[in-house]
């Protein structure tokens, strides 16, 4: 059975990515959000990455227009129950997710994959707020979703054999490529990638220089991005608690925060969001020199 019609729970950062990756891929959408006001918002950011793909020639303007129309934007879960997917994209917290979980399973389709886009909390535990874990699975996007390809599929030990194989073929009928995880925390890539950060943020408290940390890993491991610069661009706080996830959900010391991360957390300096972090930021947001 192929998935032809999507509804999104929280137009925020994530879920209007989402949303638009998919009607792009010619399926119908509905986005779920709190208010008219979130909803205006949505709309809004999702013409201007729309926008900016007609200026680049990467899409016509009828192309823009029918991505659009095949979007529709509601306060209220009650016609979720023509979807044959539903992806939750609220904040990062447990008993939020489990909640809204608990609604969704009420209004669905007994037929519908439920799907959450959690960065890292358990998905078993997620499926247990509904009678229907065998149909909940993590399909984790990655930020910004037009640009990013991958998608981690992760099932829960009792998400069923059909679930997996239909949001591996909906994952490829959108344009993005999957990788299967395990549900532990983290799946895979904030698993590797967070630890490798959290560990050039001991290198800064030892006192090596933020520009030296960067400059090594972008030099020699040729990364993009050094680690700092990225930490101050995923935001401090977001990190923490990632690092903190993984440390309770391991019960392993190599997951430890490091104290200087937790110490800039306190300060109210999340990286480029608050305009410190690591680094400065100036009122146009470029990066000014380190301040740490
Ligand atoms: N930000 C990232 O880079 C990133 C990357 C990958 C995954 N994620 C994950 O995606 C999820 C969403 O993150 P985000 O950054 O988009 O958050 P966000 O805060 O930008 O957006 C969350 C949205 O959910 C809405 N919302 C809250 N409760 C709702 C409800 N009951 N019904 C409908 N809408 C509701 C809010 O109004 C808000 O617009 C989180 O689980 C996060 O861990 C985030």
């Amino acid at each position: 059975m192929s998935i032809s019609h999507v509804s999104v729970i929280g137009g925020g950062l994530m879920g209007t990515g989402i949303a638009l990756v998919i009607a792009e891929a010619n399926k119908k959408v509905q986005l779920i959000e709190v208010s008219q006001e979130r909803i205006d918002s949505c709309l809004f950011s999702m013409k201007k990455t729309l926008e900016r793909k007609v200026s680049k020639g990467k899409l016509s303007e009828e192309e823009m227009n029918a991505a659009l129309q095949r979007i529709d934007f509601k306060t209220s879960m009650d016609s979720i129950s023509e979807s044959d997917l539903v992806i939750e994209a609220v904040p990062e917290n447990l008993d939020i997710k489990k909640a809204v979980f608990a609604k969704i399973d009420k209004f669905a389709n007994e037929k519908a994959i439920l799907a959450s886009n959690t960065s890292g909390l358990s998905i078993a535990a997620i499926g247990s707020a509904t009678k229907r874990p065998e149909n909940v699975i993590g399909l984790h996007y990655f930020y910004p979703v037009p640009v990013m390809e991958l998608v981690e599929v992760t099932p829960s030990i009792v998400t069923s054999q059909s679930t997996i194989e239909r949001s591996y073929h909906f994952v490829e009928s959108i344009f993005k490529k999957p990788v299967k995880c395990k549900d532990y925390p983290g799946f895979l890539v904030n698993r590797l990638l967070i630890p490798m950060v959290n560990e050039a943020i001991y290198c800064v408290m030892e006192g090596t220089k933020p520009e030296d940390v960067d400059a090594a890993m972008k030099l020699g491991a040729n990364h993009r991005m050094g680690p700092i610069t990225l930490a101050d661009f995923v935001g401090l706080d977001v990190l923490l608690a990632t690092m903190e996830g993984l440390y309770e959900g391991f019960s392993d010391s190599k997951y430890r925060p490091c104290p200087l991360l937790k110490k800039l957390v306190e300060s109210g300096n999340y990286g480029k969001k608050t305009g410190r972090g690591f680094y400065q930021y100036n009122e146009d947001g470029s990066k000014g020199k380190s301040v740490v």
